[in-house]
């Protein structure tokens, strides 16, 4: 597979053209922003170890039928993905309360929310990526209400086999965000599932393994993107 010119590069990846036009390879960077990119740093070999866990993540999905846009990892840092065209949705569950649920509505951190929260914000860092609705999504025209409602089957089904699979690590999955993709006329799950985009607690203590130690420098953030790659990996 032939490297060639860099298309895209985010907060955290780069999306690299092959010489087969359906794929790119997506390279994960060390780098890390929080609050819209208000703080910005690095994280020790963080690339390394979102770049294997979502490896193993997209294929533990795929064995349980979920389409995703991962075909291998290349490599430490790289991972051969399908070219999909990202829907600008960012998609979230909440399990328990956490970080902006917490800010916006006043509720304690870790509280069992009565019912699963499925959310969305719509994707464009110079807003804010702002929470909408899904009537937002259709008036805007950033999906239709097929893939509206393909997208939510899937990530209400994604919830459950992650919650399962995390638990039987010892963790806990509080939220997440996905991205999905159109491919060929399907929608895919796209992007990556890591601890950049998870909240991930120890069972028991309930000790931090994710984001949030960057975001609110609660130290130990290489550690923690560690623990749970060997969680995975074991
Ligand atoms: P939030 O509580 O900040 O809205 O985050 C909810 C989940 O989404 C959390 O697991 C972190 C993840 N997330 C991202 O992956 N990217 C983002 O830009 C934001 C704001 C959150």
């Amino acid at each position: 597979m032939e490297k060639r010119n860099r298309i895209y590069e985010g907060k955290a990846k780069i999306v690299y053209l092959t010489d087969d036009p359906d794929l790119v390879i997506q390279y994960f960077k060390d780098d890390a922003t929080a609050f819209n990119a208000a703080k910005r740093g690095t994280v020790a070999e963080k690339g390394i170890a979102n770049n294997r866990i979502s490896s193993k993540m997209f294929e533990y999905l795929e064995s349980n039928g979920i389409h995703t846009h991962f075909v291998k990892r290349l490599s430490d840092r790289e991972m051969l993905i399908k070219k999909v065209q990202i829907v600008p949705l960012e998609v979230i569950i909440r399990n328990k309360a956490a970080g902006t649920f917490c800010r916006r509505y006043g509720a304690e951190e870790g509280l069992k929310l009565e019912t699963t929260v499925f959310e969305l914000s719509y994707k464009r860092d110079d807003l804010g990526d702002p929470l909408i609705n899904e009537y937002h999504a259709l008036a805007l025209k950033l999906a239709t209400e097929e893939e509206i409602k393909k997208i939510k089957d899937m990530t209400f089904k994604i919830n459950e086999l992650m919650k399962k699979f995390f638990d039987n690590l010892g963790l806990e999955l509080i939220d997440f965000k996905l991205e999905f993709g159109r491919f060929k006329g399907d929608i895919i799950l796209a992007d990556e599932i890591s601890p950049d985009t998870c909240r991930i607690w120890e069972k028991g203590t309930g000790r931090k393994l994710d984001k949030d130690r960057f975001r609110h420098d609660l130290g130990d953030i290489e550690q923690a993107y560690q623990e749970v790659l060997s969680r995975i990996e074991k």
